[in-house]
């Protein structure tokens, strides 16, 4: 076989078979196949994409390219919980502690921050040593001692996906639905959960923009999923405005543990409660959401949530005090608030400019491998559908020196749309594919 044949056949509007997919991830992995002929590939699958079958085979593939974890085999069920990221986006803080409470094995691989979203792994670092890298044998016995592990990506899962990814950043390849599709894929199934949540965003602070493009990524999850023995569901949800009031790290940490008190912000705290009561429904924990919710107030009411958040962090090398007395999570200097030079509703706030507000503070990084400052970000003190007189707090900056907090102060108000007359926020949870 030769790679150019593969690049042709794709350019012109073919279907490759599986032994040309299975050929072409397995040379390229081991480098035989340069980037530069797997950067034309991907650029023709951009163009032509995939057909179902042509888009699970590159997942199989990739997942074939390096260890697989196979975690069920080991705790059953075992559930994973995936969001194609967002702004604000501390749900897995709040969800996988919560979920093992309720007495559902939690075992997750998390990612950094990528462009204006944030990470969850960087969001956990915030807490005084706390360790992601983990060897197998430590995620294997983290998953089974405290019913929850939270890791960071090992480069030795679908190392196929990590060496495409890297390409595809610089290739303008990424957005192409079977790419994301089987690039998130081939990472879970190379963990191999029973049970998996896909939280796929749209709006302006996501991947996609719009709630079909969202759909049709759901369901090309959700059908790899199935195909491969996982019982899939995926959430589509609003990241029209930020989720929750907290972005940065340290700051969403809290945010997270204030969630796990039932104090948290309604909308995220609604997202959080729904996930966990879907993933006790979908493992046959209880056989009705409204049952699953009320086992999900139960463990806020009981601690035992905030307990499960504790317990894993510790048994990661973190200071678990932190969780227990979130205010010995590191703090900027600075604190200054952005007042509202406006009278009326807020009728929205860009997602997508807030995230990037954030990273300009220091919360996320403009090049791959960067330190990120966990101490920085923002708390919006109001959201979509809010009144606010003029002068009213609006945004309080978490900052390194009171100069780059007002320095952002223009860019933050070009946020904000505002409306003379009352304006109702766009359901939060959209619709769910089962
Ligand atoms: N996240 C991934 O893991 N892969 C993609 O292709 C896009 C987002």
């Amino acid at each position: 076989m030769q790679a150019v044949e593969l690049i042709r056949k794709k350019r012109d509007g073919g279907v490759l078979d599986t032994d040309e997919i299975n050929w072409l991830i397995e040379q390229y992995t081991q480098g035989a196949v340069p980037d530069y002929q797997m950067a034309a590939w991907l650029m023709a699958v951009c163009w032509r994409g995939m057909d179902a079958r042509e888009t699970r085979d590159l997942t199989m593939a990739m997942v074939h390219s390096g260890d697989e974890l196979h975690v069920r085999d080991i705790v059953s069920p075992v559930i994973d919980k995936h969001s194609t990221g967002g702004v604000g986006d501390k749900v897995t803080l709040a969800v996988a502690p919560l979920a093992a409470a309720c007495g559902i094995a939690v075992g997750k691989m998390t990612g950094r921050g990528l462009g204006h979203t944030g990470g969850t792994v960087d969001k956990l670092e915030s807490v005084q040593g706390f360790r992601p890298e983990l060897t197998r044998e430590e995620f294997i016995h983290i998953l089974k001692t405290e019913g929850v592990v939270l890791a960071g990506q090992s480069a030795d899962l679908a190392p196929a996906d990590g060496k495409m990814y890297a390409l595809r950043d610089v290739t303008g390849t990424v957005e192409s639905i079977p790419l994301i599709a089987a690039s998130i894929m081939s990472k879970k199934l190379a963990i191999g959960c029973s049970h998996l949540l896909l939280d796929v965003k749209f709006g302006s602070g996501a991947f996609m923009k719009t709630v079909e493009k969202a759909r049709e990524l759901a369901q090309a999850m959700v059908d790899i999923g199935r195909l491969a023995g996982i019982h899939t569901v995926a959430a589509l949800t609003s990241m029209e405005q930020p989720l929750g009031c907290a972005v940065g790290n340290a700051l969403e940490m809290m945010e997270a543990i204030a969630i796990l008190r039932g104090e948290g912000p309604e909308d995220v705290s609604e997202l959080c409660y729904h996930d966990v009561a879907e993933l006790l429904v979908m493992t046959g924990k209880a056989q009705t959401m409204d049952t699953a919710e009320q086992q999900v107030q139960q463990a806020i009411r009981s601690g035992a949530g905030l307990a499960k958040l504790a317990a894993v962090i510790a048994a990661q090398g973190g200071d678990a005090r932190q969780v227990e007395q979130p205010h010995l999570l590191p703090q900027a200097p600075y604190k200054v608030m952005l007042t509202s030079p406006h009278t009326g509703y807020i009728a929205a706030i860009d997602a997508e400019a807030i995230g990037l507000a954030s990273m300009r503070l220091g919360a996320g990084r403009f090049r791959k491998g960067e330190p990120v400052d966990h101490r920085t970000g923002l708390v919006l003190q109001a959201k979509v559908g809010a009144y606010r007189q003029a002068g009213e707090p609006l945004v309080e900056v978490h900052a390194r020196s009171e100069a780059e907090a007002r320095d952002l102060f223009e860019t933050l108000l070009a946020c904000y749309r505002w409306s003379d007359t009352p304006v109702q926020p766009g359901a939060l949870i959209h619709e769910v594919i089962r």
